[in-house]
């Protein structure tokens, strides 16, 4: 019987299926996460053969050392949490959670679709009472509809939010990636194009790259100058992707026309500059946040620590 340590509570099936496959599982019991810290006293306490952790864990150098088993399992599509070469140097797998239903792609239209046409702006006009009379001019925003959608990213992720933004909306699509996507150029028209001329022709630029050195303030105070007067951007990437103090200074300049932000590059703090502009979106990481993503997230992290203790490929290695 594997010993299997889940660093906090996370939802159904992954406990059952653990059990299932008749390994024991502790779980850790502070509700947002243990500190770095108490993980290591944890794991250096007793032999864990399989881990499975959250985005919010460093599991770096210390981490790593402290746990003696064969698997660690992100409970997250990133793994920019995990120091995936050192593990892998201790003959350690990491496995992530690719997503198998578009949730952070139809958030990202979700936030597409309140910044262009002023949603949340609207709603607290409304339930603070301020709606006296209907308006011609009350809350103008955009259409999408034959707009430039610049897609920064063509993962799964990335692909799934241009084929929502181009079929259901019918924006024209140009992407930028380190490689080229034949299949969103076949269903949606997409266009490769270079990070420059992206931000230099969208009307939405929405962010789906992981995060790693080269994709660290990838949205410069450089590139951001590169961007329309009128232009929205959209992360639901990692924070630290864009460059954030450049984003305030942006948008307090008016140099571009709005921002919608799932992620924060101080995570869990959000920027209180942010907060204060009615042309911007903030909310707490939540993209992946539906019932049916985070089943099949805990479904997956499960049976990747299963196979690897079992002797068989995780569906889902990290390479
Ligand atoms: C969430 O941000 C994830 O990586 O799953
Ligand atoms: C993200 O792009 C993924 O592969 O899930």
């Amino acid at each position: 019987m594997a010993k299997i340590f889940i660093t906090r509570p996370i939802p159904e099936p992954a406990l059952e299926l653990l059990k299932e496959a008749g390994h024991s599982v502790e779980v850790g019991e502070d509700r947002y996460g243990l500190s770095k810290k108490k993980l290591v006293k944890i794991l250096k306490k007793s032999a864990y053969d399989g881990l499975l952790s959250l985005l919010t864990d460093p599991i770096d150098k210390d981490v790593i050392d402290a746990f003696g088993g064969k698997v660690i399992a992100n409970y997250a599509v990133g793994f920019n949490n995990i120091d995936v070469e050192y593990a892998k140097s201790k003959g350690i797998v990491v496995t992530n959670t690719p997503l198998g239903s578009d949730s952070v792609a139809e958030f990202a239209a979700g936030l597409i679709l309140t910044l262009s046409k002023r949603i949340a702006e609207a709603d607290e006009f409304a339930r603070k009472g301020k709606y006296k009379a209907w308006d011609p001019y009350l809350f103008l925003g955009h259409d999408l509809r034959g707009k430039v959608l610049g897609v920064v990213g063509t993962g799964r992720i990335g692909a799934a939010t241009a084929r929502i933004m181009s079929q259901g909306f019918k924006m024209n699509v140009v992407y930028y990636d380190v490689v080229k996507n034949e299949t969103i150029e076949r269903e949606c028209h997409a266009r490769l194009v270079s990070l420059e001329e992206l931000l230099e022709i969208s009307d939405v630029v929405t962010l789906h790259v992981p995060l790693m050195p080269a994709t660290t303030h990838l949205i410069s105070k450089e590139r951001l100058a590169l961007m329309r007067k009128g232009a929205m951007l959209v992360n639901t990437a990692r924070g630290p992707v864009v460059d954030e103090h450049a984003l305030e200074e942006a948008l307090v300049k008016g140099q571009i026309g709005g921002a919608a932000l799932d992620v924060h590059e101080f995570e869990p703090k959000v920027s209180k500059k942010l907060a204060k502009l009615p042309n911007v979106v903030l909310t707490p990481h939540i993209a992946s946040a539906t019932e049916e993503a985070r089943r099949d997230m805990a479904r997956k992290a499960a049976s990747n620590i299963v196979a690897v203790l079992g002797g068989r490929e995780p569906l889902n290695p990290v390479k």
